[in-house]
């Protein structure tokens, strides 16, 4: 069903989220709440799309350029309401077709039900056709006036309503389809007078019913898909049901999730089949997880690449790969640029950065990794630590095929060790180890005899050391 112009209000104060951010810029699911409205739109591939904006307006200026860039933003410098608002988007232009109205606020809306609604709108012949639905609490909502036939008369809102009105749980969604000349031939007629002193976008209904004009009231079942956010509790509804609704969809796809209610998975993220998601994980931006991997509990992945059947345990990755079969976790950190190679393992507590790790490798324990490239089959030992800063510049290090680093070594960067060199367990690196060589740095050990039985008398060290002794 094509529609030519669709228009995006924005431009509100969302003076209920009390937040120095513009409400629409508000994320759910990973995505803006008027990023959620822009992605339902271009499900109906509108010749144009305008989104009237004000408050906040470089910033969401900048979000729209980033994420939609062929709409075109309509300056609203003072906020006269949504009529107000339309007339702004309307002004100067020749409309044809069908003009969509929505918010920007309501990022539960679906393209297909958009759709649904614009062919009802269109295949009707309508002049005008609103979207709504029985909300179980309409409160805040404009209702929805029917006549003695039943037939949508006009909108009033909440606050303009009388007693009886407000007991009317038929709502207005703010989402309307028009006949894009008669809704420029009304917009004018408009009036401030409500208690608002604002211009309602909802009195064109009235207006253009009073001409004579065909009006349509469409409803949705499911009324959670025009949920406008106006504040923090609604902001947390909305991510709750998104979240709900996504799950369902990778659980229908075929992937296991453990808790659902504790699982987070950012709309923009792709999973496969057979993924295992345990409890309280997060999987956000564009990570994708390959089918087979195992994935949590309490594990964090934003913009990363999970290949097939690896597992992430209790850790947090961030902009890493990893591999084939790769095992991190538990307690493991995976920072920017990390790329772990298949059949490779981050143990517990290792924290690596802007680092590939070769097939096959391990760092196994409780390791700094930062700013190296790993080579195949090679043991990084406990608690080495790559010294890669030298408190102004960052350095590289280079470690070959099949090398065994000592545990608790200390690599001094820039440095770089041979294939299957070894380092001593304990040693400060500071050159290159060639091919084949272990590096020792450190000091030879002496042992001072007696010591503790003349410098600790009577402890019971000393008492444990004499007893040794006695018995030979
Ligand atoms: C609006 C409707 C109400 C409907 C509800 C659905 C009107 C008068 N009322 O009420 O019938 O039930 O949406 O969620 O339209 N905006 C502008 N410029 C303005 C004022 C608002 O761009 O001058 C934008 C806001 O940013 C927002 C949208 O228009 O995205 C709706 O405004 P809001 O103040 O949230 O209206 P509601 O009180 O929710
Ligand atoms: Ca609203």
């Amino acid at each position: 069903m094509a529609v030519e112009t669709v228009i995006i209000l924005a431009a509100g104060d969302g003076t209920r989220m009390k937040s120095e951010q513009a409400k629409v810029l508000h994320t759910v699911a990973g995505r803006s709440l008027l990023g959620h409205v822009l992605a339902a739109v271009d499900h109906l591939k509108p010749a144009q799309t305008r989104v009237v904006v004000g408050a906040d307006r470089e910033s969401v200026q900048e979000h729209i350029a980033q994420i939609a860039p062929s709409a075109i933003t309509i300056v609203q410098e003072r906020r006269g309401g949504t009529g107000h608002a339309v007339q702004l988007a309307l002004s100067g232009e020749a409309f044809r077709g069908t003009t969509l109205v929505l918010a920007g606020d309501t990022p539960m809306l679906t393209g297909q039900s958009l759709a649904a609604f614009l062919e009802a709108h269109i295949n009707g012949k309508f002049s005008a056709s609103v979207l709504t639905t029985e909300h179980p609490d309409p409160t805040g909502y404009g209702r929805i006036i029917r006549d003695d036939n039943g037939e949508l008369s006009r909108i009033v809102e909440e606050r303009d309503a009388s007693d009886d009105e407000r007991f009317i749980c038929e709502i207005n969604s703010g989402v309307y389809a028009f006949d894009s000349v008669k809704l420029a031939g009304s917009i004018g007629e408009i009036t401030d007078t409500n208690s608002q002193k604002e211009l309602y976008l909802t009195d064109v209904i009235g207006i253009l019913k009073r001409k004579g004009e065909s009006i349509a009231a469409v409803m949705i079942d499911d009324f959670t898909e025009i949920l406008g956010v106006n504040d923090r509790v609604q902001l947390a509804e909305s991510a709750a049901l998104l979240r709900d609704r996504i799950n369902d969809k990778w659980m229908r796809e075929g992937v296991t999730i453990i808790d659902p209610t504790t699982t987070w998975i950012d709309i923009t993220a792709k999973l496969s089949h057979d993924v295992t998601i345990h409890p309280g994980s997060t999987i956000m931006g564009t990570t994708t997880i390959a089918k087979g991997a195992v994935i949590g509990p309490r594990t964090t992945l934003k913009d990363c690449v999970v290949k097939q059947g690896a597992s992430v345990l209790e850790s947090i990755a961030i902009n890493s790969v990893i591999g084939m079969s790769a095992t991190v976790g538990p307690f493991t950190y995976l920072r920017d640029g990390t790329v772990l190679g298949d059949s490779t393992k981050a143990g517990a507590f290792v924290e690596i950065k802007n680092t590939t790790v070769g097939t096959g490798s391990k760092v196994p324990h409780l390791s700094y990794v930062g700013d190296a490239t790993i080579g195949e089959g090679s043991n990084i030992g406990a608690a080495t630590i790559f010294v890669n800063y030298d408190g102004e510049n960052k350095h590289h290090t280079t470690i070959g095929d099949h090398v065994r680093i000592g545990s608790d070594t200390m690599l001094v960067a820039p440095v770089a060790i041979g294939d299957g060199a070894y380092t001593a367990a304990g040693s400060v690196i500071t050159e290159d180890v060639p091919a084949g060589a272990i590096g020792v740095g450190r000091a030879k050990q002496r042992n001072v005899i007696d010591w503790v039985l003349r410098k600790r008398a009577g402890s019971k060290s000393a008492q444990a050391a004499e007893a040794r002794k006695k018995k030979g």
